[in-house]
């Protein structure tokens, strides 16, 4: 029996040159650089149909603390939840506690290792307004039910985060980019480990534009904020993933 593999193939960085030679003549190496905006567009018409928009982040944690602190509300209150399965990475919960949120864990369906529809709900019903924010993950790439999470939303006037940490490239049932349109926001993983890499890197995407321009303006405008989040982190991009990033966008599709 043969089991398909999908092996990372990052792109060789000394083949990336003109690209750094770019970065260095701009002389603008970080904070919206030329690079880093064309690679988000190229994303997003590529990926995505043309729809929504996308921010590069320096990886998908810093990404996941960024969308989940936006969809939490941007100021939570002590003891807000954010829900995820209790299949995931360290990282996710990671990034809910630096967003200022305490993980709630869900328990999965053995059949598919996604988080349990039934047990979401009655985590919902349960705890009520505490939950602030949902973040489900598509595991190895599954594609889940987006829908269902945009019915959560409104039924339980709750914030949706899903962590696509290894979906970069997958397609969905009708051939798009996994999370096209979407009104929350996705957070995708560039890191060695994943299909789509670029050696480290995390995009942040939603249907929602708007959305994405709020994260622009809250996180990486120099003059509104100091570019930092309250636990320190600095979530630009790194200068690096503009070039590799396209590079590996141009393999797609
Ligand atoms: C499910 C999941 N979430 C989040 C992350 C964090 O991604 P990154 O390494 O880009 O921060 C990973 C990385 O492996 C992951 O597998």
């Amino acid at each position: 029996m043969e089991f398909p593999l999908i092996a990372p193939r990052p792109p060789r960085l000394s083949e990336q040159m003109e690209g750094l030679k770019r970065i260095e003549a701009s002389g603008q190496f970080s904070n919206n650089g030329p690079e880093v905006r064309a690679l988000e567009a190229e994303m997003v018409a590529r990926l995505f149909d043309g729809r929504g928009a996308a921010l590069a982040v320096g990886n998908a944690t810093l990404g996941l603390m960024i969308a989940i602190r936006q969809a939490a509300g941007l100021h939570p209150r002590p003891g807000t939840l954010a829900m995820m399965p209790a299949m995931t990475f360290a990282a996710t919960a990671q990034a809910a506690i630096w967003a200022g949120l305490t993980p709630l864990i869900v328990d999965i369906d053995p059949q598919d290792w996604t988080a349990d529809a039934a047990e979401e709900e009655r985590m919902l019903a349960q705890h009520g307004g505490r939950i602030g924010v949902v973040v489900p993950y598509a595991t190895f790439g599954t594609v889940i039910d987006l829908d269902r999470y945009a019915w959560l939303a409104r039924r339980y006037e709750v914030g949706v985060v899903i962590d696509a940490a290894a979906s970069l490239g997958t397609l969905d049932e009708a051939g798009r980019g996994f999370g096209t349109g979407a009104p929350f926001a996705l957070v995708y993983s560039m890191h060695a480990t994943k299909t789509f890499s670029v050696g480290e890197g995390g995009l942040v995407y939603s249907g929602d534009a708007d959305r994405i321009d709020q994260l622009r303006d809250g996180e990486f405008r120099f003059r509104e904020r100091a570019q930092r989040d309250p636990a320190g982190h600095q979530c630009q991009d790194a200068r690096d993933t503009g070039p590799d990033g396209t590079e590996q966008a141009g393999r797609t599709r």
